[in-house]
Parts: C-alpha cells; structure tokens; sequence
C-alpha cells in the first residue's frame, strides 16, 4: 500500500482580511463571511502591496487598468512565484518524512497559474530541488489537482515503478484577480498557498485505499480563464488585455450547484467502492472552496460537523493546495490518527472532481 509518510504545507506571510478587501471593492465583510464563511486570506507580497494601494485609490478601476498595463510601481517582476511556495511545501514535507528531495522517485504537481506559460511549476520545483533526472509530472486540474496528483502517484507506485513520491498541489491564483466590483464575485474567494505529501511504499493495510476521479468537460466555460491561450489568436493581445479578456470568469451559481451535487455523487461512490459506511470514516477533509459548499454536502450526506476538518476562514479557496494544506493542518492537530479512515474530495475547474479513502 502507499502511505503519506510527511506532510507540510507554506501559505505567504500577507494576510488580506475582508476589510480591507471592502475598501477595495462594494463588498463587506458580512457579505462575504455570510455567503462563503472566509474571514481572511493569505496573498503574495505583490498582491498585499496592490491591495493597499488600491484601497487609497480614488478612481479603483483606472489603477487596476494601470496595474495590468504597466505592473506596481515601475515594476513587472514578481516578488514571489507559485514555485516559490511549492518547494517551501515540499522542503517542509520531505523533511516532515524524514527525507531529502534526492530519495524521491517521481514529483507530481498540480498548478492552475504557473510561473510561466511553460515549462509547468512541476519542472521548475525540480530545478529548485536540485533534481536533475527525477521526472516531474505537472497537472493543471484546478482544485481537484492534488486528489488527481494522488491517485496518478498512487497507481503509478502500484504498477512498481516508483516506491516514493512527492505529490503537490501550489497556487499563486491572487495575482490574476480584478480587486475592483467587475472581479468581486472571484475576488474574495481565491487566495495563495501550497500544500505537499510524501506517498511511500510499504507493505501493510495502511495507505491510500482508492481513488475516484471524473471530469464534465462540457461546462468548462463556466470556471475558465483566458489569460494566455489559444482560444485566441494571438494569445495575449493588447484587445484582449483592453477587453478585459486577460481576467478569470466564473459561473458562481453553477458552479456551486454542480460542487455540491458531484461532492455527494463522488463521496457515495468511494465509500461503496470499499464497503464502508459514512460511519466508518473518521475525518472528512473537502476542498475548502466555499463554507456553505462544505456545509450543503455535509447536511445532505449527514456528516456530523465535527468530522469535517475546515480552514476556508483563514485561508479562503486555495485551488489545488486546498486538500493538502488541510490534510496537514489536521494531521498537526492531532485529528488525523494511525489507523483513521480519512476521506478527501474535492471539486473544480474543468468541471473536475474526485475522492480518496485513505487508512491513516
Ligand atoms: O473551487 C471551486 C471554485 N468556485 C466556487 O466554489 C464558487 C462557488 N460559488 C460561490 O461560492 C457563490 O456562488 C459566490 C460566493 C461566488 C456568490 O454567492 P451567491 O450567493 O451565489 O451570490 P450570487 O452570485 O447569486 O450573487 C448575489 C448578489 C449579486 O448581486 P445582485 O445581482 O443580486 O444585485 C452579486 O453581484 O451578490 C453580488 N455579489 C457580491 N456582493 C458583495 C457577488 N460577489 C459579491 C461580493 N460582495 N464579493
């Protein structure tokens, strides 16, 4: 079986409360607390410093427009990338495993909004690692990305071709957001982080039990963002930016229905995949996307509230880093023990959804 061995998750020193995101924006920390049950959120210093200014502005949608033409204060280069928190991640992970980055067969990591447009974060984590001929598998499955990252380390250590690997998911997702009221809706629910696990061999029933993974790609227009990409020629133009095309968009209303619905379908389905019962599982931990997803789930399934780990009100939705940074919050906690049947599920971008049971 393979079995998470380390954890360690990174999230940015800044934290944005709603307040400030209020003076921002025509929103309020009622709104927001109410209708998604986040509190605060932790963003790039880049993002921290563009808030802050933003706040003062008077005329908010010229900065913004100022910000995406010509960068802050004179300057384009970010002062931290979505690598930059994944080796953190990762460094804390192999290190909570007891391992250096050398032991590790195979790195699998999920990204939304890479460093650049390519090679993928997973490649440039490798660099960082100071791995030279480790293959690093790079998935872009949105907040599903690490459960996908899981199950294809999973399987791949299953067919005996790696004995252990280093899964991550890592977003930087704060700096592609419009802060003004025309970006409210995404604005205040996606933040940064990076969450990372050690998957290793070992005989034994403890590990990863089964992994389930679905995909309707039929609404991927309803959470899908253009910044770059094919979908128009060339990929980034100065229209597109003056469109306001460059921006993420979101269908928050179906997006929200189908979460809830496939969240149950996918949670059903793993736990008769191995003949247990809601019961028997003693720590649910979902993709932090929005407190009240969380909770329609939990009440239609009949999750007590006391076996779910949350921290969406800390951290908001962190994409792909959300289950993990979860998994290690709630292993550090003391909720997650030998023995314990823990399921993960998460639900996002493409539409992509999955859940895993794991024996802890
Ligand atoms: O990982 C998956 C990623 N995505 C999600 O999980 C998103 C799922 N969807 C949601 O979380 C919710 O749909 C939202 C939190 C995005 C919105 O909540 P809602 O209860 O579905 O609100 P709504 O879209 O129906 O909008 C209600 C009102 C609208 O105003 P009008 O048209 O009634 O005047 C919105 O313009 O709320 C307005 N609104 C806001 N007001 C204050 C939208 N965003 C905001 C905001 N602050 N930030």
């Amino acid at each position: 079986m393979n079995r998470i061995v380390g954890t360690g998750m990174a999230v940015p020193p800044c934290v944005v409360d709603n307040h400030l995101l209020s003076r921002c924006m025509n929103t309020s920390d009622a709104w927001i607390v109410q209708r998604t049950g986040i509190r605060e959120r932790r963003v790039s210093p880049d993002t921290y410093r563009m808030l802050q200014r933003l706040a003062e502005a008077p005329d908010k949608a010229a900065f913004m427009k100022s910000v995406l033409a010509d960068g802050l204060d004179g300057k384009i280069d970010s002062s931290m990338t979505v690598s930059d928190l994944a080796l953190q991640a990762s460094e804390r992970a192999l290190e909570n495993a007891g391992l250096t980055a050398a032991d590790v067969d195979c790195l699998v990591v999920s990204s939304t909004v890479p460093d650049f447009a390519y090679p993928h974060p997973g490649c440039v984590l490798a660099g960082r690692l100071a791995l030279t001929a480790t293959p690093a598998i790079c998935l872009q499955q949105g907040c599903a990305g690490f459960l996908y990252g899981l199950a294809v380390a999973d399987q791949m250590m299953r067919g005996g071709m790696y004995r252990q690997v280093l899964v991550v998911g890592a977003e930087l997702l704060s700096t592609i957001f419009d802060y003004t009221d025309a970006g409210r809706d995404m604005a205040v629910l996606f933040a940064d982080g990076a969450g990372a696990a050690v998957l290793r061999n070992e005989p034994g029933p403890r590990g990863v039990l089964s992994s389930h993974l679905h995909t309707d790609g039929t609404t991927y227009e309803s959470l899908a963002g253009e910044l770059w990409g094919t979908s128009t020629y060339p990929p980034v133009s100065k229209r597109k930016f003056d469109e306001d095309r460059m921006r993420p968009r979101m269908n928050g209303r179906q997006v929200f229905v189908q979460a809830v619905r496939h969240f149950k379908e996918v949670v059903g389905e793993c736990l008769a995949a191995n003949g247990v019962g809601l019961g028997d599982v003693n720590r649910f931990i979902f993709h932090q996307a929005n407190m009240r997803i969380i909770e329609a789930v939990g009440e239609g399934l009949r999750i007590p509230s006391d076996r779910l780990y949350n921290n969406i009100e800390r951290y908001g939705n962190t994409a792909a880093a959300s289950v993990p940074i979860a998994l290690h919050e709630a292993r550090e906690a003391g909720l997650v023990k030998d023995g314990d049947l823990v399921l993960l599920a998460a639900f996002g971008t493409g539409f992509s959804w999955g859940a895993t049971l794991i024996r802890w």
